[in-house]
């Protein structure tokens, strides 16, 4: 199974998970977590209307596919595995309704690119994958999307909702969708990946936050210059130089 499209580290993703941006908005979206295969499956095939836009994330062999397909609403299908999405390319040829390609789910703006406003999203990257690149992937597409309902396949997800019986309301903070709205572009992930708990990832983002010349990414990286670690306060630094001599250069220009 060929993988070309990993755009992201699993390390990377792992500690997204863990920066405390407890504020997803609660939405009107409904969330449906499901652990068997054919659950899956059976939803994709009662669910969608003619009238819905479904994105499908992690296709495979298209078995959830072909059902999505059959309920007569626009489906863009999408899987990080080549050979996946080229047989399935083949199958469907004649389907005008239905586009499909090859891409990571978490590759906001390509999905975007091709289904922009999805009312129903079905993912399934693997029942038994990690529970938290589960919930990366759901909370992707709810900061991208405005879909009614997700449909989710994760065996860890429904075993722990499962088990929870009670649940506090999480906590505002600056990260607010209503203080700063959602978004698909590079700048909100990486404004979020700015606040990781992990000072790996937050290197990361200072060193991209110094190629973009928006104020929100400058504002936050002059933050950054404090960070308690050491390595990062000396990434912003050197992200800060970098983006001051290329802003001089383009002065001299
Ligand atoms: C269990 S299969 C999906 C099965 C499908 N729902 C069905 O009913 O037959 C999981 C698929 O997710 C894909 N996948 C895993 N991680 C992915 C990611 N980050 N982005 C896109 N596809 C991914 C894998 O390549 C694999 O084909």
């Amino acid at each position: 199974m060929t993988d070309t499209n990993g755009q992201y580290s699993d390390h990377a993703n792992v500690e997204f998970q863990k920066h405390g941006r407890l504020s997803v908005e609660s939405s009107a979206t409904q969330i449906i977590v499901v652990s068997a295969k054919e659950s899956f499956r059976n939803l994709a095939k009662t669910l969608p209307a003619p009238a819905d836009d479904v994105l499908e994330i992690g296709c495979s062999t298209g078995e959830a596919t072909r059902q999505l397909a059959k309920t007569g609403a626009r489906v863009c299908a999408v899987d990080k595995s080549t050979s996946f999405v080229e047989a399935l390319q083949d199958e469907l040829h004649d389907a005008d309704h239905v586009t499909l390609a090859c891409l990571d789910g978490r590759n906001i703006p390509g999905i975007a690119a091709l289904a922009p406003s999805p009312t129903i999203i079905f993912i399934d990257i693997g029942g038994d994958a990690q529970l938290d690149l589960v919930a990366l992937q759901l909370r992707l597409v709810m900061r991208a999307f405005r879909p009614h309902t997700i449909v989710v396949r994760s065996f860890e997800m429904a075993t722990l909702s499962s088990l929870v019986s009670q649940v506090e309301p999480p906590q505002l903070s600056g990260l607010h969708p209503s203080e700063r709205p959602l978004g698909v572009d590079m700048l909100s992930n990486l404004l979020d990946l700015s606040q990781s708990t992990s000072s790996d990832t937050r290197c990361f983002a200072a060193n991209r936050l110094g190629t973009i010349s928006e104020e929100a990414a400058q504002i936050r990286l002059r933050q950054m210059l404090t960070d308690p670690h050491k390595q990062v306060r000396r990434a912003a630094e050197r992200a800060s130089q970098k983006f001051a001599s290329a802003n001089q250069d383009v002065t001299n220009e």
